[in-house]
């Protein structure tokens, strides 16, 4: 029998700031039903400067590392968009500060909001063949469009940390899977600009293009998924995006009417009856881009209360560019212990709610980039990372201790 690989431990960090989108939707002059309904946020989670890819990665990733799987890991793989260093990887700083041992290799990986996606195939992979060892991925972005934009609203930040072992607490991911590029501008950031440029109907039109393409696939070579996928994670901008593709895989469906397999009609309504409790977190969080399909994953294990042990998955990523892949994996006998609830929800219930002036004020702050010393003051919970001080264009963390720590 072959050995059990995949997502042992998996944790999110959440910044502590957000914008209430319907505030949001009155400051843009917005009927607020179009944020809360039509785009379906309810929440958007902000970061100031002293928040960055690194910091949320290592917040993600500290509560899941236990002192014996340091010298287990042999590789950090971070994922992102949203990195401030064209040459060293954000995973170096990761490795450090978490005790990682000498010998594991750290690096970034790109490909907007799949990047995650790969990173976790690669470090599967790597546990197939060594399976006594370990990988650690980080997927951490900050979705940002600009303010007042056609995007503002999509907006969101923070990280998803995953542990990858043999006999997994949560899923174990299968080997096989499909995956599909086509070279389109619908989203892209050139290094010169600050926030992407983005074709906002044509990306929703791409990324249901994409979901359609690969479930012809699904259905040309891999007819058992129809039977045996309980529910589908999806790459979740906004929570309506993986709805609308649910709607124009529907629309597809209808078009075939007669020549289609019952079971695929029959899949189709499970994964819609599971839809709600995929949305749930990331609702009040908003886009984290690569970590967003994971963090519908969680969303899902966590609400999903028609889910058991045993049951497959599907995951839907979709990066914009575009790269989209469909994962199967399946639910392990400890998965809902080994999920951080209290800690999630006290995050949830612990975060302070900016004005629109608040949240105006911190996305416009920027970094001093003159190489000199800057020490920086702590907006983060205590116990959590952050960016304590840039000296020579070098950055530094550490962790927030109070006087009572
Ligand atoms: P928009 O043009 O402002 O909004 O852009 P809209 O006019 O399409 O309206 C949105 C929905 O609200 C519509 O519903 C309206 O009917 C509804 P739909 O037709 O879609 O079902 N609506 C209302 N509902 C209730 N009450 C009302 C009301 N008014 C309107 N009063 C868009 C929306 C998402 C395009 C924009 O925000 C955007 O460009 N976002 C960024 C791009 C994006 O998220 N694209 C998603 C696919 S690409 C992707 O997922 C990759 C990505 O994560 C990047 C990466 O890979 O790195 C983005």
């Amino acid at each position: 029998m072959k050995t059990k690989v995949g997502i042992d431990r998996i944790h999110f960090y959440l910044p502590p700031k957000y914008v209430d989108m319907g505030l949001l939707a009155e400051a843009r002059g917005v009927d607020p039903n179009k944020y809360l309904i039509g785009i379906g946020q309810e929440k958007m989670a902000v970061t100031d400067a002293t928040i960055d890819i690194v910091s949320m990665g290592l917040n993600a990733a500290y509560p899941i590392i236990q002192e014996e799987d340091k010298d287990l890991i042999d590789q950090v793989i971070f994922a992102t968009e949203s990195a401030f260093d064209y040459s060293k990887a954000a995973a170096t700083y990761l490795h450090e500060s978490l005790g990682i041992h000498a010998f594991a290799k750290s690096y970034e990986i790109k490909e907007a909001c799949y990047g995650a996606t790969a990173a976790l195939q690669i470090a599967c992979d790597y546990v197939r063949l060594r399976p006594e060892r370990k990988v650690l991925v980080v997927a951490s972005d900050i979705a940002r469009y600009g303010l007042a934009t056609g995007g503002e609203p999509t907006q969101g930040a923070g990280a998803i940390a995953m542990l990858i072992s043999k006999n997994p607490s949560v899923l174990a991911l299968e080997e096989d899977s499909i995956s599909l590029t086509d070279n389109q501008y619908d989203f892209w950031r050139p290094d010169y600009l600050d926030y992407p440029l983005v074709e906002g109907k044509f990306s929703t039109q791409l990324y249901n293009q994409c979901f359609i393409k690969i479930m012809e696939e699904a259905a040309n070579k891999h007819l058992d998924l129809f039977d045996t996928l309980k529910g589908l994670c999806f790459h979740l901008p906004f929570s309506k995006m993986g709805k609308k593709a649910l709607q124009a895989y529907q629309d597809y469906l209808n078009s075939k009417e007669g020549s289609l397999d019952p079971k695929v009609v029959l899949a189709f309504n499970r994964w819609l009856e599971v839809y709600p409790d995929l949305i749930q977190i990331g609702k009040q969080v908003g886009n984290i881009y690569t970590g967003s399909l994971y963090l519908g994953l969680i969303s899902l294990l966590v609400n999903g209360t028609a889910l058991n042990a045993g049951d497959k998955l599907g995951l839907f990523s979709y990066g914009s560019g575009a790269v989209a892949e469909l994962l199967v994996g399946q639910l392990q006998v400890d998965y809902r212990k080994a999920l951080k609830l209290e800690d999630l929800n006290k995050r949830l219930a612990q975060r302070q709610e900016l004005s629109i002036e608040e949240y105006e004020m911190i996305f416009s702050e920027k970094l001093p980039n003159d190489g000199k010393t800057h020490l920086l003051e702590p907006s983060v919970l205590p116990g959590d990372f952050y960016l304590t001080k840039i000296d020579g264009h070098r950055r530094y963390y550490q962790q927030y201790k109070t006087q009572t720590d």
